[in-house]
């Protein structure tokens, strides 16, 4: 039997990165050494102090539930280390019912659409953007208002260009900063507007906060909880994926609005159970030492987006160094304007590089490529010199 996949994955948008995918097999056939450049997946392990925690604890005889059912019998070390780090962090005070453990915030995200979202809904997303945003809205029967994010205003929304019909029907608008893939930064008035609009327009205002402690040259990146008042509308996913060199492990949270904190704590029992008690403890391990684990981390994507960016403004591209996130985000060369995936695929060809195209992340993303420093140096450095030479 040929199992007929659904509607709703029909429904998901062609992928992109297939062809490229195909191609990057091909060169590798052909003998082509490919350097891959373009997935934010970080090439370092977690710390040794996070990973001795979850040795420890998941062998800890003296813990009879340690390998049971992790939201049955929810580690209170984690919530507990999830609200000492917004107090530290951002001044920020959460109450119990606002904080609930997540497996990473892709999970956490369509999950909370799963939530909060019926058949016929909207959902509103900026793009460029991460993906997932409209993935959770397609899963629910929903659809996505594209909310554009121009270069010329700093990949920053205009909040007042949604439609009234969109603001009808949304119940969530997204907003990610800093931000994946523009690596754009949001001033705290931003949020403040946001939290404006979602109270306005009975919208909940989710924050995608996945590359909050990505962050260089002192650049400290707000909360939208920061805001005044914020957590009657708005929520914000945090991620220990980026920050602290754990995307397999699926840990974060999400906190703010109790009803919807409740509302993903609903769709999370009836589906997932919650994550190892193991993997709470050691994330509450890296949250309380998250002062002395993610500068020397950062150290690293500095060094890197330097030399990135370095090399590319060497061969022409006027690029500023991003502030925040394991990216860099550069227009295409001109001869491939309107047309980043031919880029892309003809640096596959040429040289044996792969990067992102920003077609990828929606139409709005034409005319980008996005480079991950989530590569080693050497990797970097040759396929820089390589990029470099191609577009000589
Ligand atoms: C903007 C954004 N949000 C969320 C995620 C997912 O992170 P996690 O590993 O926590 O699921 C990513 C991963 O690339 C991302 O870029």
């Amino acid at each position: 039997m040929e199992v007929q996949p659904s509607e709703r994955l029909q429904k998901l948008p062609a992928y992109l990165f297939a062809d490229l995918r195909r191609k990057m097999a091909a060169a590798r056939e052909k003998g082509v050494k490919v350097l891959r450049i373009d997935i934010g997946d970080p090439d370092a392990p977690a710390p040794d102090a996070v990973v001795a925690e979850m040795v420890r604890t998941v062998d800890d005889k003296s813990d009879a539930d340690r390998h049971r059912y992790g939201c049955d019998r929810p580690v209170n070390e984690f919530p507990q280390a999830v609200r000492s780090f917004y107090q530290r962090r951002y001044g920020v005070q959460l109450a119990e019912d606002q904080v609930v453990c997540t497996m990473g915030s892709k999970d956490a995200i369509v999950k909370f659409c799963l939530g909060i979202m019926d058949p016929g809904d909207v959902g509103i997303a900026p793009v460029p953007g991460y993906p997932t945003y409209n993935i959770g809205h397609v899963f629910c029967g929903g659809a996505t208002y594209q909310l554009p994010l121009r270069a010329s205003n700093d990949f920053l929304p205009d909040l007042d260009e949604i439609p009234l019909e969109a603001r009808r029907q949304a119940k969530v608008l997204w907003l990610n900063y800093p931000n994946n893939p523009t690596t754009a930064v949001a001033p705290v008035e931003l949020f403040a507007r946001a939290v404006e609009f979602g109270r306005q327009n009975n919208i909940v205002i989710a924050h995608d906060a996945a590359y909050s402690e990505n962050v260089y040259d002192g650049y400290e990146a707000p909360s939208i909880l920061q805001v005044p008042g914020a957590d009657e509308v708005a929520v914000e996913f945090i991620s220990l994926s980026k920050a602290f060199n754990m995307t397999g492990w699926r840990v974060g949270a999400m906190v703010g609005n109790a009803s919807a904190v409740k509302a993903l704590n609903t769709v999370k029992e009836n589906i997932d159970n919650g994550s190892l008690r193991a993997v709470q403890f050691a994330a509450a391990k890296a949250l309380d030492m998250s002062e002395q684990i993610i500068p020397p981390i950062n150290a690293v994507y500095r060094r890197r987006r330097d030399m990135v960016v370095d090399a590319l403004n060497g061969a022409g591209w006027q690029l500023e160094k991003p502030k925040a996130t394991i990216y860099v985000w550069a227009p295409v060369p001109e001869q491939y304007a309107g047309d980043s995936g031919r880029f892309a695929a003809d640096l596959l060809d040429k040289t044996g590089v792969m990067v992102t195209p920003g077609r990828g992340y929606g139409e709005a993303g034409e005319g980008y490529f996005r480079i991950s420093l989530t590569y080693g140096d050497d990797v970097l450095a040759e396929a820089m010199d390589r990029i470099v030479n191609m577009k000589a």
